[in-house]
This record gives structure tokens, sequence and C-alpha cells, in this order.
């Protein structure tokens, strides 16, 4: 290993203690999460102590440093190819563009660094194009962090320490066609932004009756359809984009993750030339009015390039296969335990909905945490026992009491068997004390 990275190695996680955010490193401490992480293994993490663990947080869908994708980025790096184009025309964004365009149907795109800073486009896109003043989003969505893609959260701590938000913004009951109607029926609706399937709401699809409502509702009132694709897209749940075959194609679709195959940040958000025009077509300023510096920019487009070559339509089949077997094996491994409430999901989005516990033992308050109490217990003890058994899984932030579990696209059976078999066993612990 080079000089310079096992000297990052040996201090940099007591740095980032010191100099980020100590309640981070605080927490993995509390939890026991595999945070000292300094080498990955046939893209798995180790940590220090030479454990290997099985990532499930899903930004890795290929496994941590897939080949193909490191190799890309290694071959720009020895070539003589400008990494940033400072009059913008930038050939590694038009030819990503164009296929990421192929690929979906959709005719122009922007890219942005983080899903935030595309959902962010999404919005200013929506507004440009209408000057209505409101947005709507669901209740218990995720968005991001910036100032508008935090403002479509739900009351909670994700949006409630940087009020004021956004004005405009309301957030919506889920899947209730009736409040969908009323709120648009004013005709002032910018934009709705949905998650066809919200993650960190608790892996919830999007039912078909309500897709058909938003599709046809957003069309009547003029009101452009977003769909935040930055967790379901890009062959999550086993097809290109989660809208595809939605009765009309959302006007805007945003993905990220693994778009930058989890080596380089990168985002994009796809539209309808006609409607980029409109929105910013009117002369040389604002054609130029939104934008990033390194939006982009070569390196990132490289490696999502290679993303996009991974992405072919035998791993969509894998991806819908082995999501359902996983589904299937946990279903029939969780049924009858106690504390096992339902399994959900799609394509290698698996959610695992956990009930509550009457023991007083395995509650917050139990481990001197007064100011959890209310929170739901079992699905962080489950993720605890979890680490040990070498899989590193997390429950959704909007609702604890589902465990998320993404594993990469190109998990072995073996592993998804020996999952299944440690959840079966942990979670039946966890029922025995109940
Ligand atoms: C559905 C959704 N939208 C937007 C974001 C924000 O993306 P980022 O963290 O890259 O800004 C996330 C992040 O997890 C997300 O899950």
């Amino acid at each position: 290993m080079a000089a310079g990275i096992d000297r990052i190695l040996q201090r940099g996680f007591d740095d980032y203690r010191e100099f980020v955010n100590p309640y981070v490193s605080r927490r993995t401490e509390l939890t026991g999460e595999p945070a000292r992480v300094p080498h990955v293994q046939a893209g798995r993490i180790v940590d220090s102590t030479g454990h290997v663990f099985e990532d499930f947080h899903g930004t890795q869908s290929f496994g941590h440093r897939h080949p193909a994708i490191t190799e890309a980025v290694r071959e720009f790096l020895e070539s003589d190819s400008p990494a940033w184009f400072p009059a913008r025309v930038n050939p590694y964004a038009g030819s990503l563009a164009r296929r990421l365009c192929e690929r979906s149907g959709y005719s122009n795109v922007f890219f942005a660094n983080s899903g935030s800073e595309a959902v962010e486009a999404s919005l200013k896109l929506a507004r440009a194009l209408s000057r209505r003043p409101r947005v709507l989003s669901l209740e218990r969505a995720y968005h991001g962090c910036t100032f508008g893609s935090c403002s479509l959260m739900s009351p909670g701590p994700f949006r409630d320490p940087f009020g004021p938000h956004l004005p405009g913004v309301e957030s919506i009951p889920f899947a209730d066609s009736d409040a969908l109607a009323k709120a648009l029926a004013p005709g002032d609706v910018a934009a709705v932004v949905v998650e066809p399937l919200q993650l960190e709401g608790g892996v919830r699809a999007l039912p078909a009756p309500y897709i058909a409502a938003l599709c046809e509702l957003t069309a009547r009132h003029g009101t452009l359809l977003v769909a935040d694709e930055i967790q379901t897209g890009l062959c999550r749940v086993g097809r290109f984009l989660a809208s595809d075959g939605w009765p009309r194609r959302p006007d805007c679709v945003v993905v990220g993750k693994h778009l930058g195959g989890g080596l380089l940040p990168i985002s994009a958000m796809l539209t309808r030339r006609e409607l980029f025009d409109r929105a910013y077509g009117k002369d040389f300023e604002s054609a130029e009015s939104h934008n990033s510096t390194f939006s982009g920019s070569a390196l990132p487009c490289v490696a999502a390039h290679a993303v996009l070559d991974l992405l072919t339509d035998t791993l969509e089949a894998r991806v819908q296969q082995v999501g359902e077997r996983l589904r299937t094996e946990l279903q029939r491994a969780l049924a009858g335990l106690s504390l096992f409430g339902e399994v959900r999901g799609e394509g290698l989005i698996v959610g695992i909905q956990l009930k509550p516990s009457q023991h007083p033992w395995l509650s917050f308050e139990h481990f001197g945490m007064q100011e959890m109490a209310e929170r739901p217990s079992i699905g962080p003890l489950l993720c605890h026992r979890l680490y040990r058994r070498g899989f590193f899984c997390f429950v959704c932030g909007h609702d604890w009491s589902v465990l998320r579990v993404l594993p990469r696209f190109n998990i072995e059976l073996e592993t998804v068997h020996a999952f299944v078999k440690a959840i079966g066993e942990e979670l039946a612990f966890l029922c025995n004390l109940d």
C-alpha cells in the first residue's frame, strides 16, 4: 500500500473524531458498528481487527472497489485528457448523458454531485417552468439535506432544526389519492416529488392505484411529476428505473448513489429537452443560471460509464431473482417468531418489519438511554447482533422498526443463505428474551 495511504489510515480515524464529527465516532462505539475499516476484500469491508463484513447499506451496489470501475478510473488517470472543462462543453458529460437518455427514454440531463443537489435541480426546474408557489411531497419522505430537499421532508430530526423552510412546500399523506387531488385542485402546485418506494420511510412502495392517480392528476393540473429514484434507480429494483412502466413517465427523475460506482460522487436529473428549453432556453444567461462547478466533471463520468456497462439485462434479471429468493427465504426463516412482522420490498431492496417488544430488558430505557425511550428498539438491537455475525445492516431513518437490507447486485447465493440463517438465529435469540 502507498506510504501516504498507510499514514492516513493510521491517524485518520482518530482525526475524524477530533476534527469532523465526534458524535458519529461515539455512536459507532456505542452500537458496535464496524467503523475502523482500513481494507476491502472481494467487495466486502474488513475492519482493523480483520473481521470481514457484508455491507447492506446499498450505496456500493457492485461491492466496494469493483475492479471494472477502478480500472476505468485508472485508465483515465493515465491519459492526458483534461479532467475539467473551463468552457463547460464536456465530452464526458455529453456521452454519459446520451447513454442515460438512450437507456431511460429521457432527452436532457443535468449532472450534480449528490442526490440532494439533483433533487434541488428538479425543484428549480419546476419553479422556472411554472412560477407556481407550492411543492408537494409525501409524509415520511427522505429527499436529502440541502435546504430545498430537506424542506420536502416531514417534521422530524432531518427537518425541524432548520426552519424557516422553503416556503410553499407541503407534506401530504402517503398514498392518499383524495388528499393529492385536493392539494392539486387550486392549480398552483409547481411539482409533486415522490419516491416510487420510500426507503427511509420504512420500505414502502407506492401502490399501483396511487401511481395511476398521481400520473393522471399531475398531467391534468400541469404539475411537474418528479420521481426521486436516488435509492430505487439504476436497476436496484430489477429494472433501470422503478418508474419504468408507470402510466405516464415522470417529467423528471433523479438518480445518484451508485451512479459513480461507489468511487466518485455524481448524480443526475433526467428530464425532457422541451422542459429544459422552456425553463432555461430564454437566453444565454438563463441557460447557465443553474449550474455547479464540478457538475459532470470527467472522473465521475468515467466511473458512471463503467457502471452503465455493468447494468445489463442479465444483471436486472439477477437483481429480481436474488431479491425474490431473499424475501422468500426470510419469510420462511422468520415466520412464527414473535417479534417478526413482515418482509417487503422489490428487487434488491428488502425491508424487514419488526414488532415491538413488551419486555423492559429490550428497551432503550433499560440501556440507560432515556432520551430514546419512545424509539423502537428491536431493529437497532438486531443490527447490533448482526454486526457480530459479519453483516452491516441498518434501520430506516424515519422508521426504526424496519430493517433495511440492500445487498450488492453481485452478492453470492451462499452469502444470502448465510445472512438468512444469521438473522433467523439472532431474532430468535431476542424473541427468547421477550
Ligand atoms: C430517496 C433519496 N433522495 C435523496 C437523497 C439524498 O442523497 P445524498 O445523500 O446523496 O445527497 C437520499 C439519500 O439517501 C435518498 O435516499
